[in-house]
């Protein structure tokens, strides 16, 4: 089994405000963007990271890669200016792929455990992604008020990892940049090619760091996990 990463990196982390990439923030005094590259680094069945920054950060993610000994980042190409064209950037400059996976560099914490069982299920089936059952109560709001409530039984949140046979998921990039089509995952554009994606059960500690709170729950994973 193995399987090359694509690491889109080249946000603005808006929802954060910290005044550059939320990626360079640190927990444990290491930035966000070396705790998710270390995983994939400690992979053996890693073959090779794509990550998308931004021109300006590109020379900085540079000399942390070398500081913290990634050796497998293989292209940093240009990001775009939404998140899915950072990752069409990435496959653009993979050859040879056959099981890519797609990964927010804002989610540290995912483990190598589920990445396989993504890999697997992405060999045997074509599509696989991460996500979590719902936990709250859901309901549809328009303009202030409650028009239903939805069952919950059928209702999962999505994050990633998202695993994709290349030769489709480059087909669902190709089909959505003819359409000009904009998802919000990947898994929208292989849907929207009438192919079946599949869910493997993540954990809700693969928390996406986006805000301020979320860097206090990272910091608890942390603790929780080396103390
Ligand atoms: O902003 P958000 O955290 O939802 O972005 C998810 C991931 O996509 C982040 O790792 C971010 O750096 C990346 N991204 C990107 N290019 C963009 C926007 C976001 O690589 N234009």
């Amino acid at each position: 089994m193995q399987y090359d990463v694509i690491l889109p990196a080249a946000g603005s982390g808006k929802r954060m405000a910290a005044g550059h990439n939320k990626l360079f923030l640190e927990l444990r005094n290491k930035p966000i963007l070396i705790h998710t590259l270390e995983v994939f680094q400690q992979d053996e069945a890693c073959r090779g990271i794509w990550l998308a920054v931004k021109p300006d950060e590109k020379a900085y993610i540079q000399t942390l890669l070398e500081k913290y000994h990634i050796t497998k980042v293989k292209a940093m190409p240009n990001g775009g200016e939404e998140r899915q064209h950072s990752v069409v950037a990435c496959v653009k400059q993979i050859e040879d792929g056959q099981i890519v996976l797609v990964h927010d560099a804002a989610r540290p914490f995912i483990t190598i455990p589920i990445i396989h069982e993504l890999v697997e299920a992405a060999e045997k089936k074509g599509a696989a992604i991460a996500g979590v059952k719902a936990k709250d109560t859901m309901k549809v709001v328009e303009n202030g008020k409650i028009k239903g409530t939805v069952d919950r039984s059928s209702l999962w949140m999505i994050q990633t990892p998202q695993a994709f046979d290349f030769t489709l998921l480059k087909k669902a990039e190709q089909q959505a940049e003819t359409d000009n089509f904009l998802g919000t995952d990947e898994a929208m554009l292989v849907e929207r090619l009438g192919q079946s994606v599949y869910i493997v059960e993540s954990s809700y500690e693969n928390v996406k760091i986006t805000t301020k709170e979320d860097l206090i729950f990272g910091d608890a994973i942390l603790s929780q996990r080396i103390g």
